[in-house]
């Protein structure tokens, strides 16, 4: 009989990725190109599950993301990756993204956004992930809102 996969705290996985926005990543307007930055926070994201979930894992969906504020070229773009609920095989990680002045400090928030990623086993079927320890209200309140998320989600998906 395989084994549970023992629960695992949010802090395990959590992701911070670090870039610099160079001009091959901006648009006309010299700001961040948004498809680069959806790109660096699908990346942020599947670290954080591919961690949390110990494998592989695959996105199966991206929804609730805003763009706030821009990024301009030179500024430091900084994700956030953390898992926010667990389901069976699947998980909600969301993705915040800052943006950063080298020379100020100043820092800003530009990005808000949740996926939900499967995680896939060696046959390229999904596997059941660790459960996610709920240590503090905040987890709990994380945990509760992402199910209700995945209700919605799952809804939209059958219409
Ligand atoms: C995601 C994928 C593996 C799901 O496969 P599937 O045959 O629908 O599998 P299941 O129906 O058993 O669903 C597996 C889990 O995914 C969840 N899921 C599938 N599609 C979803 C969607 N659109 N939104 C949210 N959750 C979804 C299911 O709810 C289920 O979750 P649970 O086990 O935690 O309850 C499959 O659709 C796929 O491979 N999609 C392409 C992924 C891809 O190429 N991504 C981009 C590159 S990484």
């Amino acid at each position: 009989m395989t084994a549970l996969p023992q629960p695992r705290p949010a802090s395990a996985s959590l992701t911070i990725m670090t870039q610099l926005l160079f001009p091959e990543h901006a648009n006309a307007l010299g700001k961040a190109f948004g498809g680069q930055i959806m790109a660096w926070a699908d990346m942020a994201g599947g670290i954080c599950s591919m961690r949390h979930s110990g494998g592989t894992t695959v996105t199966a969906a991206l929804d609730d993301l805003q763009f706030e504020n821009p990024i301009n070229i030179g500024d430091t773009v900084v994700l956030e990756a953390r898992v926010n609920g667990v389901f069976r095989t699947s998980m909600e990680v969301e993705v915040l993204v800052f943006a950063e002045n080298p020379a100020t400090g100043a820092r800003w928030r530009c990005v808000e956004s949740r996926m939900t990623f499967v995680a896939i086993d060696g046959q390229g079927l999904p596997r059941a992930v660790p459960p996610l320890v709920l240590a503090t209200p905040d987890d709990q309140r994380r945990s509760d809102e992402a199910h209700a998320r995945r209700a919605e989600r799952l809804a939209r998906r059958r219409r």
